[in-house]
């Protein structure tokens, strides 16, 4: 392992911070989701409704106690910490020409009291935070002039914190948007909830493209800025299996790799993969795209891919094979994979597959890797001041120990990796408090009610010692 390799946690704006409305923040699109559960759903309520409860509003008041939780990282020995920019905090709206300087402010706190500590911030542009107003005005990412509106914001926190922050990455697992059938997903990554009388597909092509460009436009010009900055795309990386050697299964399972490598193809190559193109021909799509577009892809690409990982996936048409009906991702050719056993949230757990897709992101692209999710959401079970989760210990344990052969044996460059919700964040698929997922236990549950006192769990000291070692004692 490299001496300098980013160990660390992660969290996003909204799932933490809380204070929806201090400091001039705006409404986000998180801002309008309530709570749900594993069955559940969560609403996307038409603005804020007095009679819901909306459990990011005050997140685990991170807002508020950043420099205790910063200090309890540092006790960890972070090298680094993963957090987002929430939009609204610096332009309410989105479209004003200023930005609110007390939001600014606030982040320049946040991230002198991590470089204090030598906690180097690795920043988020876009985690599903987006101004609500964006949304209600020009209906999100359907509209070409947020390009405008996010470059903005971007380069005015690049400005702002560029001697600051070195890491960036601009849109949070942005093919999350591929799955179609749950609304979460389109309304996190683009702030869109389809109609019946549009074509799914052929908007989130759309707006994606919009997306693509703006983050190109970004790393563009944020070398301008500082020619320093290290900046990543996200890939929710979810590697997919055929469930036989079924010659149908094994396609199926190649295509729905193509259709997520598809965002990394864009970001890492900067040009559109020809078979989608041709796709597009195929069904009549009829995209806004111009060469001046096109031209800006293939000067902004990316240096690094951020990865997020936590399951993988298994596919197959045939008809003995057990069906997963999953709600959250609505395939219906994802199936059972009796190999791998699943979270109470059913999500499945296989660190080989970490291994397994870091293997195929290098050979497909040969760029640096960071990872920059992975994690374990539990119902941890809080006795008498302590919580004993030997269970995520043993998770990241195995995860880590795949990492480090991917690095060790088959010379993936792997960067940094941070554990996701370092500190207990509010779940973002159910909004729930008791998926947890921190080293750091935080007493408030899925109504709202408790204390926000923070306790360390078993995993706080383990992951301590991961840190201080370098992954040796793994
Ligand atoms: C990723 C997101 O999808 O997974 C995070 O980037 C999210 O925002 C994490 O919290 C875990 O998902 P969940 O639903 O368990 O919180």
């Amino acid at each position: 392992m490299r001496d300098n390799f980013l160990w660390g946690g992660a969290i996003a704006a909204h799932q933490v911070e809380g204070a929806w409305n201090v400091g001039g923040k705006g409404v986000s699109i998180a801002d309008v989701m309530t709570a749900g559960t594993k069955d559940k759903a969560r609403k996307i309520t038409d603005g804020i409704l007095p009679s819901e409860y909306y459990p990011n509003h005050d997140g685990i008041d991170f807002y508020g106690h950043y420099k205790e939780d910063v200090k309890l990282f540092a006790e960890m020995g972070f090298k680094c910490l993963r957090t987002s920019i929430a939009w609204t905090r610096i332009f309410p709206n989105g479209d004003e020409v200023e930005p609110n300087e007390e939001g600014l402010k606030f982040y320049d706190e946040l991230f002198d009291e991590l470089l204090r500590y030598g906690i180097e911030p690795v920043i988020t542009l876009a985690h599903f935070e987006m101004p609500y107003h964006l949304v209600k005005e020009y209906g999100g990412w359907r509209n070409r002039r947020l390009i405008d509106f996010f470059k903005r914001f971007a380069i005015t926190v690049m400005e702002r914190y560029k001697d600051k922050v070195k890491y960036w990455l601009t849109f949070n697992e942005i093919n999350n948007q591929r799955i179609l059938d749950n609304p979460i997903y389109s309304w996190t990554n683009s702030g869109i909830i389809y109609t019946d009388n549009e074509t799914k597909l052929e908007t989130m092509y759309q707006a994606v493209h919009y997306q693509f460009v703006a983050s190109a436009w970004v790393v563009k010009e944020g070398k301008k800025i500082n020619p320093d900055f290290q900046i990543g795309c996200v890939l929710a990386a979810t590697p997919n299996y055929p469930l036989t050697s079924d010659p149908a299964d094994i396609l199926l399972a190649q295509k729905e790799d193509d259709q997520q490598l598809f965002f990394t193809d864009v970001h890492v190559r900067g040009h559109y993969p020809k078979r989608f193109v041709k796709e597009w021909e195929n069904k009549g799509y009829h995209l806004d795209m111009t060469e001046e577009d096109l031209k800006i892809l293939s000067e902004g690409t990316v240096d690094y891919i951020g990865i997020t990982y936590y399951l993988s996936n298994t596919v197959s048409v045939r008809p003995e094979a057990k069906c997963l009906n999953d709600v959250l991702l609505g395939n219906d050719t994802l199936v059972e994979n009796p190999y791998v056993q699943a979270t109470e949230w059913g999500w499945s757990i296989d660190p080989i597959g970490l291994r397994y897709y870091l293997n195929l992101l290098n050979n497909r692209y040969e760029l640096p890797i960071f990872i920059v999710e992975n994690g374990f959401g539990y119902a941890d079970t809080f006795e008498n001041g302590h919580v004993y989760d030997k269970e995520r210990i043993e998770y990241l344990q195995q995860h880590i120990a795949q990492m480090k052969t991917a690095i060790v044996e088959d010379g993936v460059d792997v960067i940094g990796y941070t554990v996701w919700g370092c500190i207990d964040p509010i779940s973002f698929t159910t909004g729930e408090m008791k998926k947890r997922y921190g080293f750091i236990y935080v007493d408030r549950d899925n109504q709202g009610n408790g204390t926000l006192k923070r306790y360390k769990k078993d995993s706080f000291e383990w992951y301590q010692q991961v840190i201080k070692t370098n992954g040796s004692n793994i």
